[in-house]
């Protein structure tokens, strides 16, 4: 696998999945940017998944992943961030399809719904996928339209 940078953060509730999820990471060798959380201290996830979002939006990585307690709450935040398309997975054939057709840069998983083996299938699976463009380009282009008619 090539050289990968990925941001990833939690809150509390998906905090032990973002360390098992930054050891696989590792062990692909891809180059993590951890964003927290980094003890058990109930945190608003919000506080966490912001900045990872922002960054991606920005261009500053070029994906992330982001692991609360069901996945719903960092969803609906990083999907507010310009060019961010956050994908809420919970099994393996929806994390490839998050790149093939959505061309997602961000998964997000819920910490309390999936084990750790299959969040790391999913990962795998969703970094190693490739867009497929095509009429799925033609897709996202009518979402990025929106996204710069919402944002004048
Ligand atoms: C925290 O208890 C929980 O609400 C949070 O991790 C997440 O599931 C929110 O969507």
């Amino acid at each position: 696998m090539d050289k990968k940078t990925i941001a990833i953060a939690s809150d509390h509730a998906g905090r032990e999945m973002k360390e098992d999820l930054k050891e696989f990471l590792e062990s692909i060798d891809a180059e993590v940017v951890d964003m927290g959380v980094n003890d058990d201290k109930s945190v608003d996830y919000p506080d966490y998944g912001i900045p990872l979002a922002e960054k991606v939006s920005k261009g500053e990585v070029p994906r992330g992943v982001l692991v609360c307690g069901t996945g719903i709450g960092m969803s609906i935040l990083a999907n507010k961030f310009k060019g961010v398309r956050a994908a809420l997975v919970s099994d393996v054939f929806t994390a490839r399809m998050a790149k093939e057709h959505n061309n997602a840069n961000i998964l997000v998983i819920g910490g309390r719904i999936v084990g750790k083996g299959l969040a790391r299938e999913m990962l795998k699976t969703w970094i190693e996928a490739k867009f497929e463009g095509g009429r799925h380009q033609t897709r996202l282009d009518k979402i990025t339209e929106l996204e710069n008619r919402n944002h004048k």
